[in-house]
């Protein structure tokens, strides 16, 4: 009898490396996502007005790019696929968690323990979990808008309220004000949810600034959850990124760090998410939470990709950086001109572009200016007015 053998099920970390090349990435090949599906690309219909969509602006709201996943990705679907049985996976195997803790070593020099990894159906499903498992009903979590829309919506949706400690707008961007964030906490503010690099104003946070934001929260008791779906896309040269637990083991216990492939390699349809938790009571809890409210089986899929990918992705996610990165500045640039048509999508208050730039999916530093004055967009940098949700 033909057996086929299971697609990718290795379970060491020295199990053999695939041979596949590097992935010869194709991002000078023009995919035309208009009529598949996408949420980025037929969503215009339902957020614009009619003449908006007309004009066939260029979807830039959010951050997903218009490029192929790693051909290594791809040949493990293809193998799973293939192997044609599709029961529910046994969990996420000892290639995978060395995948993730390598690649936080390698990247940001950040020792991570295999245990700390809970693989999650999603950050945005982890961030749900973390406000339901860790703040009760009626408690405060504190952001700092204008910032990632989900923030705002997902902490109202499960009957908690928002703490603002906005930014402060100057003629460079955003800034971070340590009174202003001190002061926004209140007695009943039990987590803070951190956007690291931050949504949408593209501050890298420095290590001062992280620290400053920790010990504050150390001293109110405040949970940080550390949003770092956008680690590995920082565009300017001079910043790094510095994964905010790995500051030290005071840092590491009082936060929950969110990360995930799918901005890096332009995954987000897997719904894969890597929530890494040092605290072993924290680590507790937050499965329990997820498993009261859903299945934890959800990324199965992915479970079969990281061996291959941190080995032949890891060029192709350079390269992907590189053009988000040229594409940024060619927005920045055509900024200054007038743009053939640029709308603010009233509902998301998010960024459409007539230009026709390739869109990068990643919001360039001062998106805001780039907008249309004929419409009022997202976060007005005034601290008595309420904030409104921004780009996603
Ligand atoms: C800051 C931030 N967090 C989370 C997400 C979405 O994460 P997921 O698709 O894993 O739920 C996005 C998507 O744009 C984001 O910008």
């Amino acid at each position: 009898m033909a057996r086929d053998t299971a697609p990718e099920a290795d379970t060491s970390a020295s199990s053999s490396a695939s041979t596949a090349a590097p992935s010869s990435s194709s991002f000078d090949t023009v995919v035309d996502r208009s009529r598949s599906n996408s949420m980025k690309w037929t969503f215009a219909d339902a957020l614009l007005a009619p003449d908006e969509a007309a004009a066939e602006p260029l979807p830039m709201w959010v951050a997903d790019t218009d490029f192929k996943a790693p051909q290594a990705v791809l040949d493990a679907l293809h193998d799973a696929v293939d192997h044609g049985v599709l029961g529910y996976p046994g969990g996420a195997t000892d290639g995978y968690l060395d995948a993730v803790v390598n690649w936080q070593a390698k990247r940001f020099g950040w020792e991570i323990s295999r245990d700390w990894v809970v693989p999650a159906a999603g950050v945005i499903t982890s961030l749900k979990t973390v406000v339901q498992a860790f703040s009760a009903p009626g408690d405060s979590v504190l952001i700092q808008p204008p910032v990632y829309v989900h923030f705002h919506e997902d902490v109202r949706l499960n009957g908690r309220h928002l703490a603002y400690a906005p930014l402060e707008r100057t003629e460079d961007g955003y800034r971070f004000d340590a009174r202003t964030f001190e002061a926004a906490i209140r007695p009943d503010t039990k987590l803070f949810i951190l956007s690291h690099p931050h949504n949408p104003t593209g501050n890298v946070w420095t290590e001062d600034e992280l620290r400053t934001m920790g010990e504050i929260c150390a001293r109110h008791g405040v949970l940080v959850v550390s949003d770092e779906i956008h680690q590995d896309l920082v565009l300017n040269p001079a910043r790094t990124h510095i994964p905010f637990a790995s500051l030290g083991p005071e840092f590491a216990r009082a936060s929950i760090t969110c990360t995930a492939p799918s901005k890096t390699f332009n995954l987000p349809g897997l719904q894969c998410a890597n929530i890494l938790i040092p605290d072993h009571r924290l680590r507790e809890d937050f499965p329990v939470s997820t498993s009261a409210m859903c299945s934890r089986w959800s990324t199965c899929w992915a479970w079969s990709l990281p061996r291959r990918r941190t080995r032949t992705a890891s060029p192709g996610w350079r390269s992907c950086s590189a053009i988000c990165a040229a594409t940024t500045s060619t927005s920045r640039r055509r900024s200054t001109a007038r743009p053939r048509s640029c709308v603010c999508c009233p509902r998301t208050r998010s960024t459409w572009r007539g230009w026709t730039a390739g869109a990068s999916g990643w919001t360039p530093r001062r998106w805001t200016g780039s907008c249309s004055p004929r419409r009022a967009c997202g976060w007005t940098g005034a601290r008595s007015s309420a904030p409104r949700a921004t780009a996603t």
